[in-house]
């Protein structure tokens, strides 16, 4: 672009660095969370989350597609960071409060991201250095006997030896004894390694620092040289381990019954409920409704077609949620595994637990965290993006001084939410920890909020001509649908997940 705000290189760039936007830690440990549990893989009669799949395409097709393309229109349109582009084209109004809301929640996402992030790096190298393999010798028999007695719901020291050692008789050959116990000392050591590894106040500060680093040297570089360079690296080699894992997994006993328990329709399980989640999830996973697109958007030239680039990021996401979640399964189901927990953490406990079943599952996790690392840095270096567009558009400050600026703000506020692993464990003002307030508070409000403004601001402020002209490529009955959609639909939807998260009904 002439204006000297950078721009992308070609067009696969702005699909890879918005795909990368995208693909993140939501679609490593989310969607395959969300697949099982609604899918009611634990039940015996074997259900399936084709119903649950099935209603995250309809809403990523009919909701949050058409968004997609709203907010990428919106900012190549306005040409800015999100608070300039809503004034550039309705000056003088409000709307720009919808962009300054988008900026904050980059800011605020960001820093309790990163840390999470961060836990990426320290699993690489725990993978690498084969930590996760070493469950024989570590756990000691005290700590089996505990884990026994906590999952079988036995108090009291006493009860809990008696119990113990008549579990341990009932076997019918040491092997067999030997197998259980060397399995629950598998689940044990990754729980443990995490609990460790989060109860550290210097690690986790540490790894902030380095991952908010790593984003704002990728951003430091700008739009060509520094963030579509690093995506059109890091995303192919996503893609390549991700195919490598779908490979391996491919062959294990329980790949057929994964396939077929992600698509088998089964709409016993269907309920309001679980519509939310689905809209909420595609929602989240596609990086909508704070501007990241839209300033990504930004930088597309004018003979770039929103629509294909919008279906191809959106089907990439769509195809890495469906793969991770094979991946997952298809383990699980082999060995007759469980998921475990529902909180972030899961994607460090269980996964170890998960490939260590499999023969070379030394490798697999390597590979495993080292996707993880690079699906989480392309997604704040989108994050970051934002902040650092809307310093250099609105506050006139040069791409390196914004970059110091923002990182070592998000840093700071980072800090507390490093800590509500740990020393700040207690503190809770609002019932919960600093990182999870974030969290909550970025998910639940500015996100849902911030998609509903951007849906009505295209589809009902903006005019037929300004809608038109940034989508030549539109067919008339597309562009129908597509208008539908940002008018009724997209709306619709975000205020019926909106209330649905206040009622508490869906969280995040
Ligand atoms: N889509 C990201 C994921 O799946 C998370 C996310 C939500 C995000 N909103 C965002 C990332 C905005 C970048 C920008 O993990």
């Amino acid at each position: 672009m002439a204006n000297g705000r950078g721009a992308w290189k070609s067009k696969i760039g702005f699909v890879l660095a918005a795909a990368g936007s995208a693909v993140g830690l939501g679609n490593l440990w989310k969607f395959p969370y969300l697949t099982y549990r609604f899918g009611g893989a634990e039940s015996s009669e074997g259900k399936g989350a084709g119903g649950f799949v099935l209603i995250c395409l309809i809403s990523v097709v009919a909701v949050c597609l058409p968004l997609m393309v709203a907010e990428i229109l919106i900012g190549r349109r306005g040409g800015r960071n999100p608070v300039g582009s809503f004034r550039t084209l309705r000056p003088g109004t409000l709307w720009s409060a919808v962009g300054f809301l988008g900026v904050l929640g980059g800011a605020l996402i960001l820093s309790y991201y990163s840390v999470v992030a961060g836990w990426t790096i320290e699993y690489v190298w725990k993978a690498a250095l084969g930590q996760f393999s070493e469950y024989g010798e570590k756990v000691s028999d005290e700590e089996v006997r505990e884990k026994w007695c906590t999952d079988n719901k036995v108090k009291g020291q006493a009860e809990c030896d008696a119990l113990f050692s008549k579990f341990l008789d009932g076997f019918a050959t040491t092997e067999e004894r030997e197998r259980v116990l060397l399995e629950k000392r598998l689940e044990i050591y990754p729980q443990r390694l995490f609990a460790e590894f989060v109860g550290s106040p210097g690690k986790q500060i540490l790894y902030l620092a380095v991952f908010v680093l790593l984003t704002a040297l990728v951003v430091a570089g700008g739009i060509s040289g520094g963030i579509e360079r690093w995506n059109r690296i890091l995303m192919p080699l996503l893609l390549a381990m991700l195919f490598f894992l779908v490979v391996s997994v491919a062959s294990l006993p329980g790949a057929g019954k994964a396939v077929d328990f992600l698509f088998r329709p089964d709409f016993s399980l269907l309920s309001v409920e679980e519509v939310l989640w689905a809209i909420g999830q595609a929602f989240f996973s596609l990086s909508l409704g704070m501007g990241a697109l839209l300033t990504y958007g930004s930088y597309l030239p004018r003979e770039a077609r929103i629509l294909p680039a919008s279906a191809a990021i959106a089907g990439l996401d769509t195809l890495v949620a469906l793969a991770a979640a094979f991946v997952i399964f298809g383990t699980i189901f082999s060995f007759g595994l469980k998921m475990g927990g529902q909180g972030i953490g899961n994607l460090f406990t269980a996964i170890p637990v998960i490939f260590m079943h499999v023969t070379g599952g030394h490798v697999l996790t390597v590979i495993f965290y080292c996707l993880a690392a690079f699906a989480a840095l392309t997604s704040t270096v989108s994050l970051l993006e934002v902040v650092v567009a809307y310093l250099i558009d609105e506050r006139k400050v040069t791409r390196k001084k914004a970059v110091i600026l923002s990182a070592v703000a998000i840093f700071f506020v980072g800090v507390p939410c490093a800590l509500s692993f740990n020393v700040l464990q207690g503190f809770r003002p609002l019932g919960t920890t600093v990182f999870e307030t974030l969290d909550y508070f970025c998910s639940n409000l500015i996100l849902p909020v911030g998609g509903f403004f951007i849906a009505v601001f295209v589809g009902w402020v903006l005019t037929q001509e300004e809608r038109t002209a940034e989508l030549p490529e539109a067919g008339a009955t597309l562009y129908r649908f597509w208008l539908f959609s940002v008018r009724f639909v997209a709306p619709v939807a975000i205020v019926a997940l909106f209330v649905g998260l206040l009622l508490g009904k869906v969280s995040g």
